[in-house]
C-alpha cells in the first residue's frame, strides 16, 4: 500500500472533528469591528493541509433564533420531521444543525409566495425581470422577517423543512503552517453582526465561532485546497508580494510561518491594512519578528481611519510604485487576499498604474504586462 492510501480522507459527508484549543480577539476595545484568532486541535486526526488551502467548517445556527422562529411558526420544537439525510428528529435539533434558517432560499421564496397569493409583494418581486428589485427587497431581511410579517402565511413544518436549504460549510483562509505548528489549524475571522428591519443579525458561522463554542465542541471540517494559491519553493529566489487587508492577512501568516521554518530563500514583502494601528494590527508582535529575523523584508501598513481621509494598501503600493515595479521585473509573484468586491478591484487598478507610471507603460502595455503575470501564475488572488 502506497503512503498516500492509507492517509484519511476528509470531505463534506466525512469531516475530520476539530477541537478549540485557543482563540483570542485580534481587535482591541474600541475597535469598529470584531475579528478573532482561533486555534484548533488536529490531534489524532491526521487531516494535513498546504500554505494557501482554505478550512470548510460546517457551523450551527444560533439556538435564541431558533427558538425566535419556533415562536412565530407556534411550534415547540419536539415535532419530529425529516432531518437533511431524511431521517427523522426533533424539528429544533433540526433548524439547529441542519437547515439554512437566515437568508431565505428560492424553494422557500416561491413557497411563501404561492401561499401569500398573487396580489402579494413578494408574489410580484418574484415575475421575471424584477430580480434587483426582488434582492433589495430581500437585503438584510431574514427568514423570520418574512414570517413575521404575514401571519396568514401558514406552514405544516415538515412542508416548511422541505422549502429550506441545508446548512453549508463557510471557508475560512487557513493562518497557520502545519510545520510551524504541527496537528493545529489557525483562522482568522471577522464576527459579522449587523443590524437590520429593527432585529440584530448575527452570521451564522463567524458568531457560531465567535460565542458558543469551547474545547468541548465538535467543529466539522475539511480541507478546500488553495489550488493556485501557492508559494514559491523555499530553495527558490522568485520574490513574494503579499496583500492582506484585514481577513486577507490570514494566508499570509500561514506563508510567513512556512517561510521561516524552510528558511526560504525568495525575498518577501507585507501589505497589511486595518482600520486603526492602536486596536487593529493583527499578528504585529508575530510580523515584527519575521522583520527582525529575515522571514519578511518589508512590511507596509495602511490605517485606514488613523487619519481623516482614508489610507489603503493600494495607496501604500503606489507610494512605493518604482520598488514595486522592481520586485516585479524581478519576477515576483503578487498575491492578494480578503475583500472581492472593493479592496481587489482598487489594489489590481493600483498594479495596472504602477507598471504605467513605474514602467514607463501605456495603459495597454501594462494590462498586457499584467495579463503575462496572470499568464505566468505570477498574480494569484484569494478573494471573497
Ligand atoms: C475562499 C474563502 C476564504 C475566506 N476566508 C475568510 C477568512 O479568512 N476570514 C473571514 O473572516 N472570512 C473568510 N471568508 C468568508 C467566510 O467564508 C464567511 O462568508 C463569513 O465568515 C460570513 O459567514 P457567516 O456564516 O458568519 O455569515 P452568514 O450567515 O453567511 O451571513 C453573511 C450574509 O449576511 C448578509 N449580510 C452581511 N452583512 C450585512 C449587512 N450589513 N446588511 C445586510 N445583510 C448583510 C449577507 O447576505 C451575507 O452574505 C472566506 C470566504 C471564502 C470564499
Ligand atoms: N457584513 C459585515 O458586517 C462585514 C463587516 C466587515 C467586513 N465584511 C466583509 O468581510 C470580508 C473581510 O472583511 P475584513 O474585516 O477582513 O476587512 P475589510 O472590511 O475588508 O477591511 C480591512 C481594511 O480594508 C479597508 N478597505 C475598505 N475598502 C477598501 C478598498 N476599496 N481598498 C482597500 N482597502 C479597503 C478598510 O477600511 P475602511 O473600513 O476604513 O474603509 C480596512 O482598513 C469582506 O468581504 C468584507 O466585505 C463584512
Amino acid at each position: 500500500m502506497s503512503a498516500t492510501a492509507s492517509k484519511p480522507v476528509y470531505n463534506r459527508k466525512n469531516p475530520c472533528i476539530a477541537r478549540l484549543a485557543r482563540a483570542y480577539d485580534l481587535t482591541g476595545a474600541g475597535a469598529p469591528k470584531h475579528t478573532r484568532h482561533y486555534e484548533f486541535s488536529l490531534q489524532g486526526s491526521g487531516m494535513e493541509y498546504l500554505p494557501g488551502d482554505s478550512l470548510a467548517v460546517l457551523p450551527q445556527n444560533d439556538p435564541d433564533l431558533v427558538d425566535d422562529l419556533l415562536q412565530v411558526l407556534g411550534a415547540d420544537g419536539s415535532e419530529m420531521v425529516p432531518g437533511n439525510d431524511k431521517a427523522p428528529k426533533p424539528l429544533r435539533e433540526a433548524l439547529i444543525t441542519d437547515y439554512a434558517i437566515t437568508q431565505p432560499g428560492k424553494k422557500f421564496l416561491r413557497a411563501f409566495a404561492e401561499k401569500a397569493g398573487p396580489e402579494s409583494e413578494l408574489a410580484g418581486l418574484m415575475e421575471p425581470g424584477r430580480e434587483k428589485d426582488l434582492e433589495s427587497y430581500l437585503w438584510g431581511q431574514e427568514l423570520i422577517d418574512l414570517l413575521m410579517a404575514a401571519p396568514s402565511v401558514k406552514f405544516e413544518l415538515e412542508e416548511l423543512v422541505g422549502t429550506l436549504q441545508k446548512l453549508v460549510v463557510r471557508l475560512y483562509s487557513i493562518s497557520s503552517s502545519l510545520r510551524a505548528r504541527p496537528d493545529q489549524v489557525d483562522l482568522t475571522v471577522a464576527t459579522v453582526r449587523y443590524d437590520s428591519h429593527g432585529r440584530s443579525r448575527k452570521g451564522v458561522a463567524s458568531t457560531w465561532l465567535a460565542e458558543r463554542i469551547d474545547e468541548s465542541t465538535e467543529i466539522p471540517c475539511f480541507i478546500s485546497p488553495g489550488k493556485g494559491f501557492r508559494m514559491p519553493e523555499p530553495e527558490e529566489e522568485t520574490p513574494i508580494i503579499m496583500c492582506g487587508p484585514g481577513t486577507g492577512i490570514a494566508p499570509f501568516r500561514a506563508f510567513l510561518q512556512e517561510r521561516r521554518a524552510t528558511s526560504a530563500k525568495g525575498k518577501a514583502w507585507l501589505f497589511f491594512g486595518e482600520t486603526h494601528s492602536e486596536h487593529c494590527y493583527f499578528y504585529k508582535d508575530e510580523f515584527e519578528s519575521y522583520l527582525a529575523d529575515g522571514t519578511l523584508d518589508r512590511i507596509d501598513t495602511a490605517f485606514s481611519r488613523d487619519q481623516e481621509t482614508k489610507l489603503y494598501v493600494q495607496h501604500r503600493m503606489l507610494e512605493a510604485a518604482d520598488q514595486l515595479f522592481d520586485w516585479l521585473e524581478q519576477g515576483a509573484i503578487f498575491y492578494v487576499c480578503g475583500d472581492a468586491s472593493r479592496m481587489a478591484v482598487d489594489v489590481d487598478r493600483a498594479l495596472h498604474k504602477i507598471v504605467e507610471r513605474a514602467g514607463g507603460k501605456t495603459e495597454e502595455q501594462a494590462a498586457d504586462y499584467i495579463q503575462a503575470m496572470k499568464d505566468a501564475k505570477r498574480y494569484r488572488r484569494d478573494v471573497y
